[in-house]
């Protein structure tokens, strides 16, 4: 890791982190790993998490386990925070950052579309949330952070769907802050901008537009997947034990530099 934090930063800890077999989520893990904690990765694809795990075993020399399961699931979500505790005998850090998401006009947005974006966003957070709390965090506390965007901080043209359902888990980090904060829960977000080398990035702003949105940018660059974990690890940490039910915009100033991610033009 990068070293700008101390790496035994979590150690003891056990995390759990949805969709981290890939992207953001993963750079996250791999993270928490290299500070000290065991970390479990859930996501869809059992094979790509497997070696995820594998991976960050070799890199960190900490614990790392593949719970697959859809956080769409609730079931199967539940049964993923089992199979954690009877591995790890704890679980203090749950990190949401399964996501979906297409480029699409609201016009042309399925039924299903629309649904599947808010299923796996807003309800994987709610299920994956509501599971930690009732069989760990209830009674031993813990951190919950949700992965978020700044979409929907005003509108963002061809998101509508993904705007809606990202608008719904900043309301959930307030809710449950509100609400578990008095069983030693923290629940913060974190809201990166445009981050180079994930899926979202090459689903959300196209090649063409890329360089032109990058010049207007105010730091002039997109994020790092490694600046994001760094900060995922501190707001997980109890450097941040004051923080909660609040979400952290890191985007280099591209939320100020117009709403549009340069698509409407
Ligand atoms: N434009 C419009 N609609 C789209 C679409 C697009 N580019 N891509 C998918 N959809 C619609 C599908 O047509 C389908 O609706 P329909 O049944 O009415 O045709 C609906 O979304 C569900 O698609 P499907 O592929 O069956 O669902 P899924 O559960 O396998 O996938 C998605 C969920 C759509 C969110 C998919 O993009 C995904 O799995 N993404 C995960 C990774 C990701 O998005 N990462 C980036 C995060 S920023």
């Amino acid at each position: 890791m990068n070293g700008l934090l101390r790496p035994d930063l979590l150690a003891g800890r056990a995390a759990l982190v949805t969709g981290g077999g890939s992207g953001i989520g993963l750079g996250i893990a791999r993270a928490l790993a290299a500070h000290g904690a065991r970390v479990a990765l859930l996501g869809r694809r059992a094979d790509r998490l497997v070696e995820a795990a594998a991976c960050i075993e070799r890199e960190t020399g900490r614990t790392a386990i593949a719970t697959p399961a859809d956080v769409r699931e609730p079931e199967a979500v539940a049964a993923a925070v089992r199979t954690c505790l009877e591995r790890f005998g704890r679980l203090d850090v749950l990190v949401n950052a399964a996501a979906g998401n297409f480029l699409a006009p609201a016009a042309a947005i399925s039924p299903n579309g629309f649904r599947a974006v808010m299923d796996i966003d807003a309800r994987g957070t709610w299920h994956a949330s509501r599971a930690v709390f009732d069989a760990w965090m209830r009674d031993h506390g813990g951190v919950i952070l949700n992965v978020s965007a700044t979409l929907h901080h005003g509108a963002t043209p061809m998101q509508a769907h993904a705007s809606a359902a990202k608008a719904a888990v900043d309301s959930l980090t307030r809710s449950l802050a509100l609400e578990w904060g008095p069983f030693g829960v923290r629940v913060v977000g974190l809201a990166p901008g445009p981050v180079e080398d994930t899926e979202g990035l090459a689903r959300l702003v196209p090649e063409p537009i890329r360089e032109r949105f990058r010049r207007v940018i105010p730091m002039r660059r997109f994020g790092r997947i490694d600046e994001i974990a760094t900060l995922a690890t501190f707001l997980v940490s109890d450097a941040a034990a004051l923080v909660t039910g609040t979400t952290l915009v890191a985007d280099g100033g591209a939320r100020l530099a117009g709403r549009t991610l340069g698509l409407e033009s």
